[in-house]
């Protein structure tokens, strides 16, 4: 999508993200990525608005992060504790932080922002680069649904109350694997759109990019509860590990 760079996101989104992208899974989420980064310098790639990465710390958990989007960080700094997470600022497939981290991941499918395969592959090399030996590696992503496409396209209805509609329109690309979103929101003050563009992929190919970078797979979960992972799960919560 021509236009869109890595700092679009947050310069479309940051001033409302927290409002209106909650996944509803946030609790469970923050529950397996404790388990995990107990006793790790841990890093989240492309860490918001502190979604996740704030709770962690007040559990103890010693978080950094890396993040395209200076207003993003900035929501992040408003907040209780938000001022104590060292962030680099910078594009995940490249930036780096200072030193080596026993835990990195990287969640609600920012995998897929990068909309290049080889920026996704840098991304898992730049990752597997600032892990420790023994080190792990977590992904969240959806599992691709093509079947909501006709002839490339598709229109659905993403929310809808009384004075809200929130629409979603998608062009799909099967060849290079991108998917351009554009999400119309009519409010009584108004219409608004907010495109996004992503490169999603399979499990599998996710796993390949992990091998590529020296990553072994682990697990797969379905969910952040540890639901078995199965031909109707919609999404996947997936763990490599650096050889020791
Ligand atoms: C869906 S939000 C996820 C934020 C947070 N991880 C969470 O779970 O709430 C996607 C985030 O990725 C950031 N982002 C997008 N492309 C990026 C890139 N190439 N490098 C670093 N951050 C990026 C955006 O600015 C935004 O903060």
């Amino acid at each position: 999508m021509e236009g869109y760079g890595p700092e679009t996101f947050g310069q479309l989104n940051a001033a409302d993200y927290d409002r209106l992208h909650d996944p509803g899974t946030t609790e469970n989420a923050v529950n397996l990525l404790a388990e995990i980064a107990a006793n790790q310098r841990t890093l989240e790639l492309a860490i918001g608005t502190g979604r996740v990465a704030l709770p962690l710390a007040k559990r103890g958990c010693q978080i950094e992060g890396i993040e395209a989007s200076p207003g993003m960080i900035a929501k992040l700094r408003e907040k209780l504790g938000g001022g104590e997470i060292p962030i680099k600022l910078g594009d995940m497939s490249t930036a780096r932080a200072e030193g080596s981290f026993g835990f990195i991941f990287l969640i609600f499918n920012t995998l897929f922002n990068l909309t290049r395969q080889e920026d996704q592959i840098r991304c898992f090399q730049n990752a597997a680069s600032m892990l420790a030996p023994g080190g792990a590696f977590l992904i969240e992503a959806f599992v691709p649904d093509l079947g909501q496409f006709r002839n490339h396209t598709n229109l659905r209805t993403r929310h809808l109350d009384f004075s809200t509609l929130t629409l979603e329109a998608a062009v799909h690309d099967p060849v290079t694997q991108r998917i351009e979103y554009q999400y119309l929101r009519f409010t009584p003050e108004g219409t608004r759109m907010t495109p996004l563009p992503m490169r999603y992929a399979w499990p599998q190919e996710i796993d390949l990019m992990a091998r590529l970078a020296g990553l072994i797979p682990e697990s797969r979960w379905g969910g952040w509860d540890r639901a078995a992972f199965t031909a109707d799960s919609r999404m996947h919560i997936s763990l490599y590990r650096k050889p020791v």
